[in-house]
């Protein structure tokens, strides 16, 4: 949830941690902070935070000069204490040797802030964070990762803390549990970060900390050790996207890059993916066959927009493999005891790979002997390494909040699964499967193709922008897209929206239709079974009590024409596919109408990229 950064080299740790925090500040924006140790003369320790965005860190920054090459700095998403420069981190102890920086909850924190003020220590803030800084004083006999091992012992919750300590001013120590930190390998210089979008501009080379890790980073390298202190080793890999691809690009906002990368994030997500003997091709497999073919019943868990991918799966799965499919909003998913045993397949979707209550739901399904199959869009990251089998989509790096790029990866993602499945219990021969891979090739082009007919839903965008309200109506594979259409305006631009299957109309929602009321309607394509009249009958009927019908539709489907208000044609392709075309429009307008509204796209009120705190 928070962005985290540390280096230590011969460098500017200013320069290196701030434009660091800059490529981070997605994962919240509440407030920022950077602690510097600085050895012209004695060692000290300099700290400047700043409540609200980065920017308002780096002009307070111009006027304090900091030299120094061992440093850290933190953006944060408020959990325990307000959004204010008090309860930003780094966060000290009594003496201001440590500064410590996190991200995650400590949920003991209350007792030992208790503990801490019966032993005089005086704490600043309202956050959990600032215990963890007096603790490593209280610990700090000269060894800094000694001191963070014994401390994280102390901790109950999730947690990556990075620290730095005026003694020991050539190094940065890091602990990881269950919240993402990785080390960037330079050359005479390194890097801790949550993510590696923070060092791609000076290394490539990245290490996974693991579960229960403690990292003891040095200019010439880095030591791993598990809490007791025994050696670990870090799975070392090379970051296979570049600066440009964390960067704008001539865009304004980068979910408007995002969403132009779409065609691409789909082919690359695809290639490859058909072996020489016709089978589909994960990334990681700790599973055999036999465990595949035993699958009798598949949950999907997730959370926002990946949720509603796993809604639109549950279609394929269960049409391809004919095996029950539930979809759980992560959240809930343990708490509902849900019946789970070996036989049953978890398929874990997660953009991040680190949302914590996916993680949890995870974990939950392991413990009760289920497998567990995870779709990220982060290599390493902690869903994936706790699954028995991984598929990686292959969107690149998505700063904006907004998930686009990525949901349409996860749904091409989560049909090729369902085609490994159903030829795994032996359901679809290998031209079968071919056949329909062949099909999902084709929607790159598709969606190209819609991406150069969106100036129309711009102009409408803007012409909504003071509307009160948008209703989105689907069916079938339409329904997910509707309540995805509905996420993307809430969340940017903060407007009440609802996304309904338009069965359900009539049982309720229909009342609030009035007079003017903008009702996004997605129809299925026409054929045999299809909802498509079913749907029209619906257009009619909101449109009979005023609505205005902003009608998505078939290129070539005519029937809507005499009901649609605005019409907007998406090429026509086979049913379970339509949602990889309808929905863009969609993302548009929601981004468009934001923009009008002077929002700002990228970094919405309240949210934070991924969300590591349940
Ligand atoms: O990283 P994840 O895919 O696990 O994130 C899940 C949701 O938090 C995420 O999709 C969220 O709903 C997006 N902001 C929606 O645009």
């Amino acid at each position: 949830m928070c962005g985290i950064v540390g280096y230590v080299g011969g460098k500017s740790a200013l320069d290196v941690v701030v434009d660091g925090l800059r490529r981070l500040e997605y994962r919240g924006y509440d407030s920022a902070g950077v602690a510097i140790v600085d050895c012209e003369g004695d060692c000290r320790l300099d700290v400047v935070k700043k409540a609200g965005k980065l920017a308002n860190l780096e002009k307070e920054l111009q006027t304090t000069p900091m030299p120094g090459t061992t440093g850290i700095g933190h953006t944060r998403w408020a959990t325990h204490g307000g959004p204010n420069d008090r309860n930003a981190h780094p966060h000290t102890s009594c003496d201001g040797a440590v500064a410590v920086i996190h991200n995650g909850i400590i949920e003991n924190f209350r007792a030992l802030r208790d503990g801490l003020e019966s032993r005089g220590h005086e704490l600043d803030s309202d956050t959990d964070t600032e215990v963890v800084a007096h603790l490593l004083e209280e610990r700090y006999v000269g060894d800094l990762a000694e001191a963070l091992r014994a401390v994280c012992g102390q901790l109950d919750g999730a947690f990556t803390l990075v620290a730095v300590h005026r003694d020991s001013p050539d190094m940065v120590v890091g602990a990881r549990r269950n919240s993402p930190l990785v080390i960037g390998r330079g050359n005479g210089e390194n890097f801790l970060a949550s993510d590696v979008a923070a060092f791609i501009a000076h290394t490539r080379e990245a290490v996974e900390i693991g579960q229960d890790e403690v990292v003891e980073l040095r200019a010439d390298g880095y030591t791993l050790t598990d809490f007791s202190g025994s050696p670990a080793v870090g799975r070392e890999y090379h970051v296979d996207w570049d600066l440009s691809a964390a960067e704008k690009g001539g865009y304004p906002y980068f979910m408007l890059k995002e969403i132009a990368e779409q065609p691409a994030a789909v082919a690359d997500t695809l290639r490859g993916r058909l072996s020489p003997d016709g089978g589909i091709v994960l990334d990681e497999v700790r599973l055999s066959d036999q465990d595949l073919r035993d699958v009798d019943k598949v949950f999907i868990v997730a959370c926002g927009t990946a949720f509603y991918a796993g809604l639109i799966a549950k279609y394929a799965i269960e049409h391809w493999t004919r095996i029950p499919c539930e979809v759980d909003i992560a959240s809930e998913f343990r708490y509902r005891d849900p019946v789970l045993d070996r036989r049953t397949l978890v398929v874990a979707i997660s953009q991040s790979g680190e949302t914590l209550d996916t993680l949890m739901a995870v974990k939950h399904a392991r413990e009760q002997g289920a497998r567990v199959l995870a779709i990220s869009n982060t290599n390493g990251s902690t869903i994936p390494r706790e699954s028995d089998a991984v598929f990686y989509t292959r969107a690149g790096p998505e700063v904006g909040v907004a998930a686009t790029k990525t949901f349409l990866t996860q749904i091409t993602a989560t049909y090729l699964v369902a085609l490994a499945l159903a030829q795994a219990r032996g359901l679809k021969w290998a031209d079968e499967v071919a056949a329909l891979v062949h099909q999902l090739e084709q929607m790159p082009a598709l969606i190209e193709r819609v991406l150069g007919t969106v100036e129309p839903v711009r102009e409408l965008a803007r012409e909504l922008a003071d509307a009160r309200v948008v209703l989105f109506l689907g069916r079938h594979v339409g329904y997910p897209v509707a309540l995805e259409g509905a996420l993307k305006l809430k969340e940017l631009a903060y407007m009440h929206a609802e996304g309904f299957p338009a069965g359900e109309l009539k049982h309720g929602p229909i009342a609030l239709v009035e007079s003017g009321v903008p009702v996004v309607i997605i129809v299925p394509p026409r054929g045999r079974g299809s909802l498509h009249d079913k749907v029209v009958s619906n257009i009619q009927e909101v449109r009979a009590r005023g609505a205005r019908t902003v009608v998505i539709a078939d290129e070539d489907d005519e029937a809507v024409l005499p009901y649609a208000d605005v019409l907007i044609a998406v090429p026509t392709t086979p049913t379970l596919l339509a949602p990889l075309v309808t929905v863009v429009p969609l993302q548009v307008f929601a981004c468009e109408l934001a923009q009008a509204r002077g929002l700002d796209v990228d970094q919405p009120r309240n949210l934070a990229k991924s969300v590591t705190v349940e």
